[in-house]
């Protein structure tokens, strides 16, 4: 069940049954010479949609621009400040909470937002902790990719030039939904260098095509097809666990 499909009476009678919601969450940022700019969005959002087919659960829009400061030497990245970011999911997290929800998972995409997304759930219950109320409130976020099971089968398809950004398993669950969008590249080098960063300009002087440690040239629908059954199998348990916590 999707949120922006379904009427406010729809949302009313769920609420009667459950009151959790998964929210995908990514970033919109460089993903190498052929992964889609979008590809930290899509692929929480692909894997959230089709767990929710199979489970009934409610899932919202998803936060697509996140914390990607480091990706912004490239064409087409945005980012969020992770203040701003911050009091983006303040009100996100609010109006749910406002309208009945108390269970809100974020089903992430993008490494990058993770220290800002735990900072955005601090920021939610200091409200409470400081007016020495008890929060009736859960908040949780988990990576698709550390899903149990999920990373096993990514190692199966790549077991070399996986990487960290830019990965064939991420660029193969995006080409698994959107087979019309997939890139023929060559890469070179083969396998990007790997390495710390800071800002945009020190990205992309160490990692001149966008890629970090990867070789997404590998990449298939084929493979993305796999990943996203391990991941929707694990997010389904993952997601009941959490509503009835
Ligand atoms: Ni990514």
């Amino acid at each position: 069940m999707k949120l922006h499909l379904s009427s406010w009476p729809e949302v009313e009678a769920y609420l009667k049954t459950s009151r959790g919601i998964v929210i995908p969450i990514g970033s919109t940022e460089q993903h190498g010479p052929n992964g889609l700019i979008g590809t930290d969005a899509l692929c929480p959002e692909i894997i959230a949609g089709e767990a929710a087919d199979a489970a009934g659960f409610l899932v919202g829009p998803t936060f697509n621009v996140g914390m990607a400061q480091h990706h912004l030497d490239f064409p087409g990245s945005m980012t969020l400040r992770p203040s701003t970011m911050i009091a983006a999911l303040q009100d996100w997290i609010t109006s749910l909470v406002r309208t009945g929800f108390d269970r809100i998972y974020f089903l992430n995409g993008h490494g990058g937002n993770i220290t800002t997304l735990n900072a955005a759930f601090c920021e939610f219950y200091a409200e409470y902790s400081l007016r020495g109320e008890a929060c009736p409130v859960r908040l949780t976020q988990n990576n698709w990719w550390q899903l149990p099971g999920v990373m096993d089968v990514c190692k199966k398809h790549f077991p070399v030039g996986e990487g960290g950004h830019a990965t064939p398993s991420e660029v193969s669950v995006t080409y698994y939904a959107y087979p019309e969008a997939i890139k023929s590249v060559e890469m070179h080098p083969k396998i990007a260098p790997s390495g710390r960063f800071a800002d945009a300009a020190d990205f992309r002087a160490s990692f001149p095509d966008g890629r970090c440690g990867s070789d997404p040239a590998q990449a298939s629908p084929e493979a993305g097809a796999r990943i996203v059954e391990a991941a929707r199998t694990a997010l389904v348990r993952d997601v009941a666990a959490f509503f009835a916590s």
